[in-house]
């Protein structure tokens, strides 16, 4: 096995706040993923949580690597995926527990009944979003968080409008994230209008986060994330007032930043 600092990375959850800006797309996923990579090695049974959508699949793809290298071992690592779609069932090719398979969970050794997401098809969501905060608490808490950024500032589906101490529940999608994930489906018609996720207050309790972001068209979602007001209606802003946010940026998505490291 490899030591943590042969991928150059430091654990994050031995960091602060810091701004880490690559060349491009691939180096900021395989950067961001080095850092997962660093964690796993200090903590074999760490609990990671994840995202999905267009952002993180070579951040996937480089896990998947590391783990075939044999540098890598998920055997004791459990996953919390951030959300899920209403209406979706786990093997719908659209769902969140479909693309999850295909990028991560059927090419390492992670055990099945540790990879967690919420049921978009749950009968009760209501007692569903409790039981998804219920094996978050049981699994004594996410250490270590990826997340993407919506061009409107969501993270997972916390839209503009959600509070700071919202928890995992039922939310409408809006419209502008409606049209940016209908890439993902056949018609835009296809495309759920709800989903399961975690909240801002559930996302702010894991220990150290990494918010990955690319492409010049995130730009000004990153930079009202890490310079704007921290306000509601721009979700992200809310990572401001976490102890421990590594923001792993290519050029194009850090590119209106006025703070720059
Ligand atoms: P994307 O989604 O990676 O597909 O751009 C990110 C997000 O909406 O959080």
């Amino acid at each position: 096995m490899t030591a943590p600092n042969d991928y150059g990375e430091s654990n994050p959850l031995e960091t602060n706040q810091k701004i880490l800006i690559c060349d491009d797309a691939v180096a900021a996923c395989q950067r961001a993923a080095n850092l997962f990579a660093a964690a796993i090695h200090g903590w074999p049974d760490l609990k990671i949580g994840l995202a999905t959508g267009g952002t993180p699949v070579k951040f996937y793809a480089r896990l998947v690597q590391l783990y075939q290298e044999d540098i890598l071992n998920f055997e004791a690592v459990k996953t919390f995926n951030l959300d899920e779609y209403i209406g979706l069932a786990a093997d719908h090719p659209q769902s969140y527990r479909s693309f999850m398979n295909e990028q991560l969970f059927s090419h390492v050794n992670l055990d099945p009944a540790n990879t967690f997401l919420p049921s978009g098809i749950a009968s009760d969501i209501d007692a569903e979003v409790q039981r998804y905060e219920q094996q978050i608490a049981d699994a004594g808490g996410i250490e270590l968080q990826l997340l993407g950024i919506g061009h409107n500032g969501h993270i997972a589906f916390n839209e503009p409008g959600s509070a700071r101490d919202s928890r995992t529940r039922l939310v409408d999608l809006t419209e502008r994230t409606i049209q940016s994930n209908a890439r993902f489906f056949d018609s835009i018609d296809d495309v759920p209008r709800q989903a399961i996720t975690m909240g801002i207050g559930t996302i702010l309790e894991a220990k150290a986060i990494v918010l990955l972001a690319t492409g010049g068209d995130k730009a000004d979602a990153v930079k009202r994330a890490i310079e704007g007001e921290v306000d509601e209606s721009n979700p992200a802003s809310f990572l401001q007032t976490h102890a421990n946010v590594t923001y792993v940026l290519d050029n194009g998505a850090a590119s209106l930043l006025e703070r720059r490291e």
